[in-house]
């Protein structure tokens, strides 16, 4: 059958149809939350850092305590794409299980697990790699700017498939709402076209074994990193959830800011200034341009004084909670055992459902 759909040419990933459907479905959940299981995921490579709270944990803790189903998967095999060695892996996994934990994902009521420990979700992928061309693969926009970035040499084949697995993170659960950022966008796509083609090409009379899941795009303005450019973990310019207040402090005090000396917000013309006023603004729940005018013509000093109060007494208790937890490793292990254990379960029966489609159970 010729299911060759372009993935790339799909309307669904103009963004902005994107942000128009996201605030559709911000309103259905927000009706029946019970209805929706959101699944999100981050790799392994390091501490989480306030880009990743306010654009994404934030919205995670929201969508639980509303009483969405939250999964939120520790993406240990995707930490392969980009490098050839996994280091300290079992250190960035608690990192992670211990930023979720702190921020407030609860374990009695979200589940938080490992791809690695998940033998079904992994399985998924074989089928799913069949439903799609490796023309596609190569045509991804964020897989090609990873591999423009990357400093691997070959590129490895979990470079281009990745996305296929992510499909399979997503639809082992059969998670409706994928809460992102836009450079996820295009993975979203191949979940989607997975499931479309999978449904076409295995669906029973009983209806289609998966739902096409939908991005649910935070609106929650892009945080700078210290040096100006994007906040992320690789690139240092990161203030980590757990950073200590002196740690804090020092960061921001080596801020990247400009040359006017009254402060303004201004994103677009002042983006250094302006990242850091919007950080002040998250972390004291107030309006940016109200604590620009209020710190005026006294200077970046008076501004990164500011900012750094704000996000230590933001963080205070989000750290003591960290430091405390990390006291426990017994409770960690046994956070990421039960979490593995309920994916686990799921993953098995959409298995089942998928050999059963596939008239692959023969006994
Ligand atoms: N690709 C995501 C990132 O790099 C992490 C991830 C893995 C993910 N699996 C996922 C995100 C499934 C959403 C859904 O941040």
């Amino acid at each position: 059958m010729s299911t060759t759909l372009d993935i790339t040419a799909s309307d669904d990933l103009g963004v902005p149809a994107a942000r128009r459907r996201s605030a559709e479905l911000e309103r259905s959940v927000r009706e029946r939350p019970g209805r929706f299981r959101a699944l999100t995921g981050d790799r392994p490579t390091g501490r989480l850092h306030l880009g990743h709270y306010f654009g994404s944990l934030h919205n995670r803790v929201r969508l639980q305590n509303l009483g969405v189903d939250v999964m939120v998967l520790v993406a240990d095999y995707q930490v392969l794409t980009d490098r050839d060695v996994a280091d300290r892996l079992a250190e960035h996994v608690e990192d992670l299980v211990l930023d979720y934990l702190a921020v407030g994902i609860d374990p009695a009521r979200a589940t938080i697990f490992t791809h690695s420990a998940i033998p079904a979700l992994n399985q998924l992928l074989l089928p799913f790699l069949s439903l799609v061309s490796v023309a596609e693969l190569g045509r991804n926009p964020t897989v090609k700017d990873e591999i423009a970035h990357s400093r691997q040499s070959a590129v490895s084949g979990l470079m281009f498939t990745y996305p296929v697995h992510q499909a399979a993170d997503i639809l082992f659960c059969k998670a409706g709402l994928v809460p992102v950022g836009q450079d996820q966008l295009p993975h979203l796509e191949v979940a989607r076209t997975v499931a479309r083609r999978f449904n076409n090409r295995y669906g029973t009379p009983d209806g289609p074994v998966f739902p096409e899941p939908e991005a649910l795009l935070s609106d929650a303005p892009l945080l700078l990193g210290t040096d100006g450019g994007k906040m992320s973990k690789s690139r240092g310019n990161a203030i980590a959830l757990a950073a200590g207040a002196d740690e804090t402090a020092r960061l921001i005090r080596g801020a990247k800011t400009d040359g006017d000396r009254h402060i303004a917000y201004d994103p677009v013309a002042r983006p250094e200034v302006s990242s850091l006023v919007l950080l002040a603004a998250l972390c004291l729940g107030r309006d940016p341009h109200e604590v620009a005018g209020e710190i005026g013509g006294r200077g970046a000093a008076a501004l990164k004084a500011v900012v750094t109060d704000a996000v230590n007494d933001y963080f205070a208790p989000i750290r003591a909670r960290r430091a405390e937890l990390a006291r426990d490793r017994a409770h960690i292990r046994g956070v990421l055992r039960d979490g593995n254990e309920r994916a686990a379960a799921i993953a098995e029966a959409t298995l089942v459902e998928v050999r059963a489609a596939m008239k692959a159970l023969y006994y």
